[in-house]
């Protein structure tokens, strides 16, 4: 790697976390005041608020203040007026967890992740609530506050704590099926609501792995590169193979991903 693509990626991780962490600020406000704000359904079970328009809009200004050509795709206003693919720019998920949000659980954090060429170079999660911030750039490892993280050595599903997922986008066999076999392995399961924390949280070796059928690409851009750069491994996340953005997460620790495809039919759709 060139050192100007690498002094150029810790411009963007500067700004990302800049961004995130004003983004977080801002979510929390509107979290202590969340009976104020109008809730609209986008679809079953997919809820957004001005909240999340509010806080995308301040992390585009982030952006387009140092930045200002950079391409964003977000998740309340898609490429934001710009055209082409989304291979090289920011990827936004102002709020991860907007259930929990409106329902006053406090997990939910900001993603922001920059790709060049498809290749993801930064990756910037905020969990506001815990106040700590995840990061990584491709090549230069994971943070959690600036301390280095790493994934779990576990191999053992009997050991195992794996992070899960659903929604009403794919069949509810699909999910059904996994989960039975990985508690019939002995591993327990966590659903936080969250993709991107489960992710962060497997780069920190609080989960060994996380896995769901139906995802977005801004769901899961910043945390896949975090659990790389903490010595993780995953199926590469294609989104479109499953609709607009959409692809299957599995990330994790190599060993107890390898026993997921020997004992459940994770990797099977
Ligand atoms: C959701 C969360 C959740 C996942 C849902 C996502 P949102 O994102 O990541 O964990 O199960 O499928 O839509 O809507 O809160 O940004
Ligand atoms: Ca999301
Ligand atoms: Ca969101």
């Amino acid at each position: 790697m060139s050192a100007a693509s690498q002094t150029s990626d810790d411009k963007r991780l500067e700004t990302a976390r800049r961004a995130a962490e004003e983004a977080g600020r801002l979510a929390r406000r509107f979290f202590e005041d969340r009976e104020t704000l109008l809730i609209e359904a986008k679809g079953p079970q997919d809820l957004v608020s001005a909240a999340d328009r509010e806080v995308e809009e301040l992390i585009r200004r982030e952006i387009a203040r140092d930045f200002p050509d950079d391409r964003v795709l977000g998740e309340e206003f898609g490429a934001g007026g710009s055209d082409g693919d989304s291979a090289t720019g920011w990827v936004v998920d102002p709020i991860d967890g907007t259930q929990n949000f409106l329902r006053g659980i406090p997990q939910f954090v900001v993603s922001i992740a920059y790709r060049r060429d498809g290749e993801a170079r930064v990756g910037v999660i905020h969990d506001p609530n815990a106040g700590e911030t995840f990061w990584a750039t491709a090549g230069g490892g994971a943070f959690r506050d600036g301390a280095p993280i790493r994934v779990t050595q576990a191999t053992r599903l009997e050991a195992a704590v794996i992070g899960v997922g659903h929604s009403p986008r794919h069949e509810p066999d699909v999910f059904n099926r996994t989960i039975t076999a990985l508690i019939d392995a002995g591993a327990q399961t966590r659903n936080y609501c969250c993709a991107a924390i489960q992710l962060a949280y497997v780069a920190d070796g609080r989960l060994d792995a996380t896995w769901d059928p139906y995802l977005l690409d801004w769901d899961v851009a910043a945390g896949m590169l975090i659990v790389r750069e903490a010595g993780g491994d995953g199926v590469p996340f294609r989104p479109g193979r499953k609709g607009p953005h959409a692809d299957t997460l599995i990330a994790g620790t190599s060993g107890v991903l390898a026993e997921c495809r020997r004992r459940t039919r994770m990797f099977d759709d």
